[in-house]
Parts: structure tokens; C-alpha cells; sequence
């Protein structure tokens, strides 16, 4: 694959930006970095470029894709209209980690990108590189994190190759992402807008420039049904069962040794703060924990780096719900499949 330094000179000097907008334009899927996580882009007008896209990943049918722009007048093109508070969204957070949903004009895009919905996903990606191939392909471009389906989202093009070599037709490397976790999905087809996902944009920051919102009610009860349909399926998971610990280092520390006396290998997620208390087999440590931003940013790095262990086990420390520790946990929660251990 190819590499690009985004803070280098003019990007458009790059052929390898052109050579990917060029795959782009011709229907085929190429792997480029965001601010979030890598994305798996395709021609969002095209069948078979979505096509592609879905069968690189194995996704279900019924996961609707998010339509990524490089201008924001480019949204004009396949949405019905623009309410206001999308409007102040996207003023004040394009480009940036949210997607915004509104309602779809019929016949614009490929419907299989949008699963046949009558709405859509947009968002303006905040990465040079990106903003530079969207551009130069001339196109809305279709891209789902560039993971395979029910893998941690890849935030390093070596992650996107572990995933994806040979089921598509390029990565272009722009380095590691940096807010590490995706986009914040929000639903502005309602009066009150609905968060459907918790990402990289805060509920407070939205709340900010809006006022109020709602969550969706999967969100704060799993009982629910979600009304993003990615957020049904099982995600994020390590091979090993991952339980997310609600106690004191020391307790965990006690769970670590119980493990480790029946024989097992032991791994644990902990942060700068707390590393050197615990003896595992495997430590990761993500970030610091007065730093949210710095622990989301190295998650799915930390998530994946199990799977290259030999851990049978692996125990969590929690986050707070607050900030970018919502979609942490909401992260979290998914990859330890709601299983939570209080002391
Ligand atoms: O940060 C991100 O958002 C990354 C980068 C590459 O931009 N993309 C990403 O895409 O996370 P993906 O496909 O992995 O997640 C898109 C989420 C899914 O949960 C999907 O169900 C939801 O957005 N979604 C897309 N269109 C929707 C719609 N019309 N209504 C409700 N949910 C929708
Ligand atoms: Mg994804």
C-alpha cells in the first residue's frame, strides 16, 4: 500500500492521492485515513462500488453505509432539505467527528448504500488526506470503518491490512488516526435530535450549540432496539472474553491472581496511572485516565493487541460516562459483550 505524510507540502502533489481518487472514480474500494478511524471508501452513487464494499468487510445487507463529502455545499445534492439545528451542527463541527442524518433524495445515491432507507448519513471528514481524495474523486464517497465486520475499527493502515489485504484494491497510509474512536452518529430527521451513537463529538459539546437533544433508548437500556442498525450487531470483540471490571486496582488485581491459579493467562486494560500496580501476563496500557481523549485514541489498539497475546482472559477498568468516556464505554461495553464484574 501506499504512504502519504499529511504534513507535508501540497497533498495534491501526491500521486498517490490521485492514483486513489483515479480507483475511485473507476468503481473500485480504497482505504484512506480519517480524524476517527480508517475508512473503506467507495463510489456512493455506484452499486458496485457499495457492493464491494460490503463483501470486503462481510457486512450485512441491512448496515447502511455513511456518505462522506468534501465541501459541504456537496450535501445539497442528495438530501431533501437541511433543518436548522443540522445546519448549526455541521457550522460548528465540519469538519469534524459527527455524522448527521437527514432525510434521502430519491434516486441520488446507490440504495444499497443507505440500505434502502429513507434517510441518509453524512459526514465531512476533518483529515487532509481524506478531504483530499474525496475532492480529487468528485464524488460523495460511501466508507464504513475499514475493518472486517465485527472487528475493533482500524486506526493504522497496518490494522486495515491485517483486515482487508487482498479484498481491496489499495490502503493509502496517512499515519495513525487521531481521535482514535468514530464519529458521533446524531439524527436530525426529528425536532429534538437523537444521538444514535456516542463518538468523538461529546453529547455536551452538541448540547452546547443546540440545546436539547435525546439519546437513542438503546443507548442507556440494552434492552432496547437500536435504531442505528450497526449498533445491533456484536462488535469490537477480542478473541479472549474481555469483563470490564466496576472496582479498586486491587480487586482486580485479585480476579488477576484467582485466573492465573486455574491455569490461565491473564491480560489487563489499564492507563499510565495505574500500569505499574498490576502483574499479568499481559498489560496494555491506554492512555491516561486523566486524559479521556488519549485513552480513546489508542483503544482499538489496545483491543486488538490481545489477539496477539496468548491471554485466555482479559480484565477492563472502567471509564467515566462522561465527554469521549461515553463512547468509550459504549466501545467497551460491546467488545466485553455487557459483561460487568463489581467488586
Ligand atoms: O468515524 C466514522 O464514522 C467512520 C469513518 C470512516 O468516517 N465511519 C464509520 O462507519 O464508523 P461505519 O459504517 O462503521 O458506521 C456507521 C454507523 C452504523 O452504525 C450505521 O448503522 C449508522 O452509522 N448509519 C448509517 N446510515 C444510517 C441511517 N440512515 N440511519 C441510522 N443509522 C445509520
Ligand atoms: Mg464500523
Amino acid at each position: 500500500y501506499w504512504s502519504v505524510d499529511k504534513d507535508v507540502g501540497n497533498l495534491n502533489d501526491y500521486p498517490q492521492i490521485a492514483q486513489a481518487a483515479d480507483l475511485l472514480s473507476k468503481n473500485e474500494v480504497v482505504a484512506f485515513p480519517t480524524e476517527t478511524v480508517y475508512g473503506l471508501g467507495g463510489n456512493a452513487k455506484s452499486d458496485e462500488a457499495v457492493l464491494k464494499i460490503f463483501e470486503a468487510k462481510g457486512r450485512p445487507s441491512d448496515n447502511p453505509l455513511i456518505i462522506h463529502i468534501g465541501r459541504v455545499e456537496h450535501i445539497k445534492e442528495f438530501v431533501t432539505e437541511i433543518p436548522e439545528k443540522a445546519r448549526i451542527l455541521m457550522n460548528e463541527f465540519w469538519p469534524g467527528p459527527l455524522t448527521i442524518i437527514l432525510n434521502k433524495k430519491e434516486g441520488t445515491l446507490s440504495d444499497k448504500a443507505t440500505a434502502g432507507l429513507s434517510t441518509v448519513a453524512v459526514r465531512m471528514p476533518d483529515h487532509p488526506v481524506a478531504l483530499s481524495i474525496i475532492n480529487n474523486a468528485g464524488v460523495p464517497i460511501a466508507a464504513p470503518s475499514a475493518n472486517r465486520s465485527g472487528k475493533p475499527s482500524p486506526t493504522t493502515a497496518k490494522h486495515v491490512f491485517e483486515d482487508l489485504n487482498e479484498r481491496i484494491a489499495g490502503i493509502v497510509d496517512g499515519g495513525p488516526t487521531g481521535v482514535g474512536v468514530e464519529s458521533t452518529v446524531i439524527d436530525c430527521t426529528e425536532e429534538i435530535p437523537v444521538i444514535l451513537r456516542p463518538g468523538g463529538v461529546t453529547e455536551e459539546q452538541i448540547k452546547k450549540v443546540i440545546g436539547e437533544i435525546h439519546l437513542d433508548p438503546s443507548l442507556i437500556d440494552e434492552e432496547h432496539a437500536p435504531k442505528s442498525p450497526g449498533m445491533k450487531y456484536t462488535h469490537y470483540a477480542p478473541d479472549a472474553p474481555l469483563f470490564l471490571v466496576e472496582g479498586s486496582r486491587e480487586y482486580i488485581q485479585q480476579l488477576i491472581l484467582e485466573k492465573q491459579k486455574e491455569g490461565k493467562e491473564v491480560g489487563v486494560l489499564t492507563t499510565e496511572e495505574n500500569e505499574s500496580f498490576y502483574k499479568a501476563d499481559f498489560i496494555f496500557t491506554c492512555g491516561k485516565r486523566q486524559d479521556l481523549d488519549s485513552v480513546a485514541s489508542s483503544l482499538y489498539e489496545a483491543l486488538r493487541s490481545f489477539n496477539h497475546s496468548n491471554v485466555n482472559i482479559i480484565f477492563s477498568e472502567v471509564f467515566p460516562y462522561e465527554g469521549v468516556g461515553q463512547a468509550i464505554m459504549n466501545r467497551l461495553l460491546k467488545a466485553a459483550g455487557h459483561r460487568i464484574l463489581s467488586e
